[in-house]
């Protein structure tokens, strides 16, 4: 097999991004910016990357980790300079390499691929991708020769009047002949505005020599755009939300309004299930078929099953069984198993802790560190008190057991099964099967006290 590599040039500051983090590692859709930029290039069959480190490439490596290669370059002198760094995985190397910008989510392995092809079929020493825009401020431009091949790429910064009004700009990405490459940049100086030596200029070397540059035109511009600032990267999400959007559409999931909802990348979507506004699907999220998600909801990495219904509430890091109803203004928080036919109400908050089947948790509810069996009724306003002040300790309830409003289970502490605790108790000790529990103070009532002290409360006028 021919030698085919691809190198990411991510060492650049990103001043405009106003960050402490490495521009490349802010997250689209769940992944980072220089993740998108790898999936395309590994979509297009590339299966060898070095990318080009320097600002914050600890943050860069932590992300990528040793799915690809890195070289670091210390000073960042320009983008011919970044890749002179990869020298060792070009020199010597019969084949090609695929440059890209480590800021530019939005191109597809097709374009890569597209560009490859046309580059091998018409022999070039180097194929630049372009695109056509109607504000090419700030961009190389590409100048052809009358035969439509390029003769070089003028910096913005470095061109003549007539050249600023070229409208085909040069996207930072190119397929290049090794051979060619690696000699071009032995040839490269710093001459220009910026004493920079700029990857640009291989092109008018090489032209220079005779050889012929094509130029591939991106078909949709937008592809090609890099991401600066936090405008950009905002525009970068609604374009890969909206794909993402439409791919789940397309497999038969509805969305009653995909300009308020988000859905990450790796999220997975059962076919007839209705999501509706406000709805934010995070992580590896995975909902079954049937289900109405939303309004308002947040899921993060939670597994959700059939025919499963979910308002206004939150699931971090749970299982939710089918047929289940959570919300609205439910908090199911991370380590939590919710079973079948389960119903978790409004205002309740379940913390790492398992509902079995037919449980109902209705209203107005904690329920942390603990163990729910089957058909358990635990009613309203019953927490577990799961904190000492030093450690958690776990609460464990039996089957068909009923737990009264407002009761405080104080953990560690076992119900046993089909037992009933009445309301207002607060359970210090383990309950046995088939028993009634009640720990509150007996009632007393003092006739005719209101009266006596003259306490009437009168209705004001
Ligand atoms: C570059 C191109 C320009 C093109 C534009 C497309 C050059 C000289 N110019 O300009 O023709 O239109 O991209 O967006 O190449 N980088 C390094 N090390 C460096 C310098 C840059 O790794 O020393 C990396 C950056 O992190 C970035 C990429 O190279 O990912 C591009 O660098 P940037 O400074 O943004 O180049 P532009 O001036 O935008
Ligand atoms: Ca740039």
């Amino acid at each position: 097999m021919e030698y085919l590599i691809s190198v990411i040039l991510a060492a650049g500051e990103g001043k405009r991004m106003k960050s402490k983090n490495s521009k490349v590692t802010h997250k689209i859709c769940g992944k980072t910016i220089i993740e998108w930029v790898c999936k395309a290039v590994s979509e297009s069959g590339i299966n060898d990357t070095v990318v080009v480190v320097g600002h914050r490439y600890d943050q860069v490596k932590q992300v990528l980790g040793n799915k690809v290669n890195y070289v670091e370059q210390q000073e960042q002198l320009g983008t011919g300079h970044a890749v002179m760094q990869t020298q060792t995985y070009l020199k010597d190397k019969e084949g090609y390499v695929f440059i890209l910008c480590g800021d530019t989510p939005l191109i597809t392995s097709k374009t890569i691929c597209e560009t490859i092809q046309y580059h091998k079929e018409n022999d070039y020493a180097a194929t630049v991708v372009t695109a056509e825009v109607d504000d090419p401020y700030g961009y190389g431009r590409i100048v052809r020769n009358k035969n439509g091949d390029v003769n070089k790429i003028v910096e913005h910064r470095d061109s003549t009047g007539e050249e600023k009004a070229i409208n085909e700009i040069n996207s930072g990405m190119y397929c290049f002949t090794i051979k060619h490459l690696v000699k071009a940049l032995e040839e490269l100086g710093n001459n220009n505005s910026q004493g920079e030596y700029y990857l640009t200029d291989t092109i008018q070397i090489l032209a220079g020599k005779g050889l012929k540059v094509g130029a591939f035109k991106a078909a949709d511009s937008t592809e090609i755009g890099g991401i600066n600032n936090r405008i950009q990267l905002a525009e970068a999400t609604k374009i890969l939300n909206t794909l993402i959007l439409n791919r789940h559409m397309e497999s038969g999931v509805t969305m009653l309004d995909p300009n308020s909802t988000y859905i990450d990348e790796e999220v997975e979507i059962g076919m007839d299930t209705v999501i509706y506004p406000g709805t934010i699907l995070e992580g590896k999220t995975v909902i079954g078929e049937d289900c109405i998600i939303g309004p308002n909801s947040r899921f993060v990495n939670a597994v959700i099953g059939n025919e499963v219904e979910v308002s206004n509430s939150i699931i971090l890091e749970s299982f939710v069984g089918d047929n289940t109803q959570v919300g609205p203004f439910a908090y199911i928080r991370p380590g939590s198993k919710i079973g079948s036919k389960v119903k978790i109400g409004d205002f309740v908050e379940i913390k790492k802790s398992v509902i079995g089947d037919k449980s109902k948790v209705p209203h107005l509810a904690y329920v942390g560190d603990a163990e729910l069996g089957r058909n358990v009724n635990y009613g309203c306003g019953s927490i577990t008190a799961n904190y000492d002040g030093k450690n958690k300790h776990k609460t464990v309830i039996g089957d068909n057991t009923s737990v009264g409003s407002n009761v405080n289970l104080v953990a560690p502490v076992v119900v046993q099964k089909d037992v009933y605790i009445a309301a207002g108790s607060t359970i210090i000790e383990d309950v046995p099967e088939n028993s009634l529990a009640i720990a509150r103070s007996k009632q007393m009532v003092k006739a005719n006290w209101v009266v006596d002290r003259g306490m009437q409360r009168k209705e004001k006028k």
